[in-house]
């Protein structure tokens, strides 16, 4: 993606809430033609079309994709948010639930970005991927093992698909967010036995004294999109507040 964003197509996974919808609401506004995946039916504001499906499903990112292509012509931009955590151990976490998680974070991820790389080969273009990882596969963190587990391998997914794809022109990298403000932070809170001091430990881990919003995230994605990243590939973009620094 490397003229800007005015006729640019871009995907977004999980993009009815959060991270995923700020991006889409951003993006919009710098004229890109935002399309939004997700398996809540909620049409984003700044979408110009919203797919709704399971991110892990292999037929349903098929018919996605191809809905794309027939509609858009191609996409050229991919930014994968949809994920999920359910806040559990290993002796804790039901193998049909550590299946669940992978599914959607890792073989979603995996899923999207097969059909990015398809849709931008058939259009014999370029294109930029984003996907999103997790402070926490880098700092470590308590009872959360499947959710770790998969941001750990987006990490290396994003890694050998930028060195696979870059004589093509397609670039990967990874957003790694700090705590941000949104639903899923949300529900992990709820999960402690007392939400309001999660919330206080977590403000606390950040040197810059506040959880991050949505729309920093959205702006660190652009960042990566943008021509301005044109020779950002492989790499990881800490917007975490500075957790990963101390
Ligand atoms: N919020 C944080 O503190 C934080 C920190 C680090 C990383 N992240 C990552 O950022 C991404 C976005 O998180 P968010 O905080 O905006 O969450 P969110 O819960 O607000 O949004 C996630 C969206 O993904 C969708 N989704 C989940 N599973 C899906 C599936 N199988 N198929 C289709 N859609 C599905 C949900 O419906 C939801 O709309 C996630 O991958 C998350 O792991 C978030």
């Amino acid at each position: 993606m490397e003229q800007g964003f005015a006729g640019k197509v871009i995907v977004v996974t999980g993009g009815a809430s959060g991270i995923g919808a700020a991006t889409i609401a951003l993006l919009a506004r710098d004229g890109a033609q935002m399309v939004s995946v997700d398996r809540a039916a909620t049409t984003p504001d700044g979408a110009a079309l919203a797919l709704c499906g399971d991110v892990g499903d292999p037929g349903t990112v098929a018919a996605h994709a191809a809905e794309i292509d027939a509609r858009l012509g191609g996409f050229d931009g991919l930014v994968t948010c949809a994920g999920y955590s359910n806040g559990k151990a290993v002796p804790d976490c039901p193998v049909s639930e550590w299946e669940a998680i992978m599914r959607t974070n890792l073989t979603g991820t995996f899923l999207w970005a097969q059909a990015a790389v398809a849709a931008m080969r058939a259009h014999r273009r370029g294109g930029a991927l984003v996907m999103t990882g997790s402070q926490l596969a880098f700092a470590g963190g308590r009872a959360n093992a499947a959710y770790l587990a998969s941001k750990g391998a987006v990490v290396s997914l994003a890694r050998t698909m930028a060195v696979d794809h870059a004589p093509e022109g397609i670039r990967v990298n990874v957003l790694v967010p700090g705590a941000i403000d949104t639903p899923l932070l949300q529900r992990a809170f709820d999960r402690a036995p007392d939400p309001g001091a999660a919330r206080q430990r977590s403000v606390s881990r950040h040197p810059l004294g506040r959880l991050g919003r949505a729309e920093e995230m959205a702006c660190a994605i652009r960042f990566l999109l943008s021509p301005e990243a044109s020779f950002t590939t492989g790499s990881c973009l800490f917007a975490d507040g500075g957790w990963l620094a101390g």
